[in-house]
């Protein structure tokens, strides 16, 4: 993998899920453990690639050479996130952000009461989209993770946000995507695409980062 193809250039990262608090004791979070975004930062320092990692609430050590960023919520990703586009020419969006969080956090600890409650939602900003909107945009590529019609899915999330490029997950398989150590990705880019079949989320991140690095060249 041409070791250094990503000499000189700097990558800003998110990976791992987001924590939306419901009180000061709970939250509501998904089965991201980071390692696909962990995979990425490594193989781009290794790459030669200078990299920052905005990473959610993950048991993961920082790669060597990788800045990291730790962040709880989506809109704390968001912070993290944005003032950093700029000195960037790389973002991929590998977190699992959450969609919706809770729209009044209660302060102290919810009382259990009634034998049913309801938790009132609000939708959260889009990071990946905010990045691709961005006036210094970076070359913004993103994650889908779907169930099904994973390339109908995918294409509407490139052209809707805006993507260079988009890579999808099927994590309807157990196998793969969340928390295990093997994934599978079809990339779609405007005019193209390709399929990295299964195998160690580390040697997947090096062929992701070869597709960037020769669309970046190209
Ligand atoms: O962490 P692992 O256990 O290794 O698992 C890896 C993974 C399955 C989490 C990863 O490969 C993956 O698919 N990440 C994206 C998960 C996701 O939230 O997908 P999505 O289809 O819901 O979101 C689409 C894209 O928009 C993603 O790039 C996401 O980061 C981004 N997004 C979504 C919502 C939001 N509010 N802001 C965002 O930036």
């Amino acid at each position: 993998f041409g070791p250094k193809l990503l000499q000189g250039m700097s990558l800003l990262l998110t990976a791992g899920p987001t924590r939306e608090a419901i009180d000061p004791v709970r939250y509501i979070s998904n089965h991201s453990s980071g390692k696909m975004g962990f995979a990425l930062a490594k193989a781009a320092a290794e790459m030669g690639a200078e990299v920052t990692l905005v990473a959610g609430p993950v048991n993961l050590a920082t790669p060597n050479g990788v800045k990291r960023i730790n962040v709880e919520s989506a809109q704390d990703m968001l912070d993290a996130v944005m003032p950093q586009v700029e000195q960037h020419q790389i973002f991929i969006g590998c977190a699992a952000v959450a969609d919706y969080r809770i729209a009044e956090v209660a302060e102290s600890k919810i009382k259990k009461s009634a034998e049913q409650m309801q938790l009132a939602l609000v939708r959260n900003p889009d990071i990946l989209a905010s990045v691709a909107s961005h006036a210094h945009r970076p070359f913004t590529v993103g994650f889908a993770a779907e169930t099904n019609d994973v390339e109908q899915y995918a294409r509407g999330k490139l052209s809707r946000k805006k993507l260079d490029m988009i890579a999808a997950n099927d994590v309807s398989n157990t196998d793969i995507g969340f928390n295990s150590d093997t994934n599978a990705l079809s990339v779609f880019w405007s005019d193209g695409s390709t399929d990295l079949p299964a195998v160690d989320k580390d040697t997947l991140a090096k062929q992701l980062l070869t597709l960037i690095a020769n669309k970046i060249k190209n």
